[in-house]
């Protein structure tokens, strides 16, 4: 696996790939790796030629009060575990090269981004469009790879490349998860070992709902406060439990067919997020 850290570098790797006629698959992270990036390099391995991943702690996605700082930065580790995974080409871009100043230009989705987790967390997606634009712009990857356990940022993603016609097929991948069901994810490392117990509860009662939806329980708003009553008795605090649209992520009613339960929860130092999608 070949790094690159510098714009300049990465053109350079780009244009050698596409002189070759390859095509790219591109798996965006932010770093400290686990199995489920993997499982996107994984994909990107079947669909494209190559695949390039990026690691980039980005700024403009982190609220006020939540901690950049802090966020764990595991290079060494990372780079052995994309290479296992046969990545082809990284790159690790200094925040002076992402956002040079005056740092004036920026992508947003409108209204998707506010809502859910958006509502918690305001600008953090349109720190991810941006960034995803950014990347997108350096990289031109034919495939775009992301986890669908983020799936409000998937969706804001797709939305974005639809809108701005970008000639980029979207990917989402399914999430992978521990036998009890809890999603990967970094947060996961936040969890004490008797929140770890508590933490699967958090999919259990999406999936529950799910069940009652396909079984013809059409009292969304009922579902939706057993759900977060549900959560409270597990002992976490939840922030949002959403039945939508998959397509805008607006709340669903009983005519839409394909649907997306989205939640948010706190437990201790981690908010976690799952969903499930399907239709009926
Ligand atoms: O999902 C993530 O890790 C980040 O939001 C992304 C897509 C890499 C943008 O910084």
């Amino acid at each position: 696996m070949k790094t690159v850290s510098t714009i300049a570098d990465l053109k350079q790797a780009i244009k050698e790939i596409k002189t070759e006629g390859k095509t790219i698959a591109f798996v965006p992270t932010m770093g400290n790796l686990h199995s489920g990036h993997l499982s996107l390099v994984h994909k990107g391995n079947e669909v494209a030629d190559v695949v390039v991943a990026s690691i980039f702690v980005n700024p403009t996605q982190f609220g006020e009060n939540e901690d950049l700082s802090n966020y764990p930065r595991t290079l060494e580790e990372d780079k052995k575990k994309l290479i296992s995974e046969g990545c082809n080409l990284l790159f690790t871009p200094e925040k002076s090269d992402m956002y040079p100043k005056p740092d004036l230009a920026v992508t947003q989705v409108k209204h998707m981004s506010t809502l859910h987790c958006g509502a918690s967390r305001p600008n953090h997606f349109n720190g991810v469009t941006t960034i995803v634009m950014k990347l997108f712009n350096l990289v031109q990857p034919d495939f775009g790879i992301f986890g669908l356990k983020d799936f409000q940022q998937f969706t804001i993603l797709k939305t974005m490349v639809k809108d701005m016609f970008m000639p980029v097929e979207m990917i989402g991948v399914d999430t992978g998860r521990a036998e009890d069901g809890l999603a990967h994810s970094s947060r996961n490392n936040y969890l004490t070992a008797e929140e770890r117990e508590i933490a699967p509860t958090l999919y259990q009662v999406i999936c529950e709902t799910k069940e009652k939806i396909i079984s013809g329980k059409h009292s969304f708003a009922n579902l939706i406060r057993d759900a977060k009553k549900q959560l409270a008795d597990a002992g976490m605090t939840p922030d949002y439990f959403a039945i939508c649209r998959q397509i805008d992520l607006n709340p669903a009613t009983e005519n839409d067919m394909d649907l997306v339960v989205l939640a948010a929860a706190y437990l201790g130092k981690a908010r976690l997020i799952d969903n499930t999608h399907f239709s009926r």
